[in-house]
């Protein structure tokens, strides 16, 4: 039986101030021992998130949503995985579909910064999904098995035992519209065949707590990734105890 596994992706969104609260609040929730949380943060605001995490106990790796797949050099703007793990950062989001459509980033360049984020010791949580137009097409699966084929080329199984994947279709990401169960659980019935029985399989995409429960109760789903809702201490824990 796989740990269930519950991802908050904050994107650009908080101060630091706003993370020292939201961390004060969960902790007053009483988090379950039984399941894994993770919480991805802007650049900016790993340390301190970091630092309020361990002061509280509260056991919860702090993130950062993206990384650059050379260790040092001339990249201006870019931030690496060792500066990563020297800011407090355990894990990372890769392949997110805003940073696949936004900033181009590319299969290939995706497969670079998951090795590096296993090369430095970093927990990767990759996100796959096709968007609304090769879903019509019914080209969905064809889409995720290129990004699992070829984001994950060269990984060996214990590499990807390293990782969480999570099933997140672009139409269902912050507009309301999540994936109806079935869709979710036939979706990650089939990542499971690329993946070791250890890796953990998330869905996401507009989840919170009303579809929760429903969605977890799909023997593929073993968690989620969560934006929007992951925003507000109270709505992320009642996902978490869904
Ligand atoms: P959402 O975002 O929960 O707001 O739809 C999910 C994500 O982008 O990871």
């Amino acid at each position: 039986m796989r740990k269930k596994l519950f991802v908050a992706n904050w994107k650009m969104n908080k101060k630091m101030a706003d993370v020292r609260d939201f961390c004060d609040d969960l902790a007053a929730l009483n988090l379950p021992a039984e399941v894994d949380v993770i919480i991805s943060a802007s650049f900016t605001l790993v340390p301190t998130l970091a630092k309020k995490l361990q002061d509280l106990s509260l056991p919860i790796l702090p993130a950062a949503q993206n990384l650059f797949y050379e260790d040092s050099g001339a990249f201006t703007g870019e931030v690496s995985g060792p500066q990563l793990v020297d800011s407090g950062a355990k894990a990372v989001i890769l392949g997110h579909s805003e940073r696949r459509r936004i900033f181009g980033e590319t299969n290939e360049v995706l497969n670079k910064k998951l090795k590096a984020a296993i090369k430095n010791g970093l927990f990767a949580v990759f996100s796959v999904g096709e968007n609304e137009e090769e879903r019509a097409a019914g080209k969905a699966k064809d889409v995720v098995k290129q990004q699992i084929e070829e984001g994950f080329a060269g990984l060996s199984e214990s590499d990807k035992a390293k990782v969480a994947v999570a099933y997140e279709p672009v139409w269902a990401i912050g507009t309301g519209k999540n994936a109806t169960p079935e869709q979710a659980e036939e979706m990650l019935a089939y990542m499971r065949t690329f993946f070791p029985d250890s890796t953990r399989l998330l869905y996401g995409g507009s989840v919170n707590e009303q579809n929760a429960s429903v969605l977890l109760q799909k023997p593929s789903v073993d968690g989620f990734l969560i934006g929007g809702a992951s925003l507000v201490p109270e709505s992320f824990y009642k996902i978490i105890t869904a």
